[in-house]
């Protein structure tokens, strides 16, 4: 639980930005053996959209994500103390994008860092930046998750390239008068002995020994998609759980569960076993595919944009991911 302070976080604002392709899956028929109505049972997955690399990445969505959080709170770049970035998909880990992003908008003294925790990414920085300002020391912070897969997605490999889509989202973290408002239990979380079921290989000693045999493309993406898809089903629920019993608050309390999508039979197990009414848990994921690190932010934009959350809610958000990792974050808006 969070230690009590004399004052509180709040969202200031919330932001997103999607990559103008759109992929579909008539369009996966025509690069992999696949078909639509596979997809669709297996996964929920309609389309997703991915970036025009002639002048979309995973830095201009991040950048764009990180605007369009600062135009909802009505602040400057210059407002920021810090910056947070999460992504796996950074072009480049010197510089931090975290730094380019805050330049590109204007601002080059500013604290900023890249994090990667994979799809938990902005669960991680938002639990971060709350402790950091709970702190004392910092007043306003920004953080992004944002990935753009399809750079790192092999499109021969038919059981991993109809899940990911591109996109970024941001939030606008402050500090309240309010001491009630703000993250009220976190948990960050991973366990490196599973690490082998979702991995980057950059060089060839990276890929394990059981890997070796198999058609490996480095620089892509290695899934074992059941062994990924019993993990999150069972850790989706616990870690719902725990967060509940830890608060106290019941399902009715709570407005919505603000999930990583992964693939909606994971969420509708989550929502079956949890007993989680159907208009609190948002999915977009039939229109944009699992979206790694952006995933729980893109569903926070749309349920923010749409009214569907309000001042003295309580939301819960959760994500899994490579890592193996998993997070929570409880709020109280
Ligand atoms: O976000 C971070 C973490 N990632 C995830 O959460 C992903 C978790 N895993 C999953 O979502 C699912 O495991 C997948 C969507 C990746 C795969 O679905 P599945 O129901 O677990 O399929 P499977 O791997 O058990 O494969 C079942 C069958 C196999 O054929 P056989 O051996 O039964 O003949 C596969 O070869 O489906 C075949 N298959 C496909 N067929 C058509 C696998 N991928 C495809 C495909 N199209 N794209």
């Amino acid at each position: 639980m969070t230690e009590p302070t004399d004052f509180g976080v709040r969202i200031a604002g919330v932001g997103s930005a999607l990559p103008s392709r759109v992929l579909t899956n008539a369009d996966l028929e025509k690069m992999v053996d696949t078909s639509d109505e596979w997809i669709l049972k297996r996964t929920g997955i309609r389309e997703r959209r991915v970036v025009d690399p002639d002048h979309e990445s995973e830095f201009t969505l991040a950048r764009d994500a990180l605007k369009n959080a600062l135009d909802d709170a009505s602040l400057k770049v210059g407002d920021l103390d810090l910056l947070i970035h999460a992504s796996t998909t950074s072009e480049m880990t010197c510089p931090p994008n975290a730094c380019r992003i805050l330049a590109a908008l204007g601002e080059t003294e500013t604290g900023a860092f890249d994090m990667i925790a994979a799809c938990c990414g902005l669960v991680y920085a938002m639990n971060i930046a709350d402790s950091l300002i709970r702190s004392g020391r910092f007043r306003t912070i920004g953080v992004i998750g944002c990935d753009e897969l399809s750079r790192i997605t092999d499109y021969e490999d038919r059981s991993l390239s109809i899940l990911f889509g591109d996109a970024g989202a941001a939030m606008v973290l402050a500090r309240d008068d309010d001491p009630s408002v703000g993250c009220m239990y976190q948990t960050v979380s991973s366990d490196g002995g599973r690490w082998e079921t979702l991995y980057l290989p950059v060089q060839e000693r990276d890929v394990p020994e059981w890997d070796r045999d198999n058609p490996i493309r480095l620089g892509c993406l290695r899934m074992s998609g059941q062994e990924v898809f019993k993990f999150a089903v069972s850790k989706f629920r616990e870690t719902i759980n725990d967060a509940l019993e830890a608060t106290g608050l019941t399902v009715d309390q709570v407005s919505q569960f603000v999930c990583h999508q992964s693939n909606l039979r994971i969420i509708d197990a989550a929502k079956q076993k949890l007993g989680l009414p159907k208009e609190k848990v948002h999915v977009n994921i039939d229109r944009i595919g699992n979206t790694s690190a952006a995933s729980v932010g893109v569903v926070f934009d749309e349920l923010w944009k749409a009214g569907k959350v309000k001042r003295g809610d309580h939301v819960v958000f959760v994500a899994f991911g490579g890592g193996l990792t998993w997070a929570s974050s409880v709020w109280k808006i």
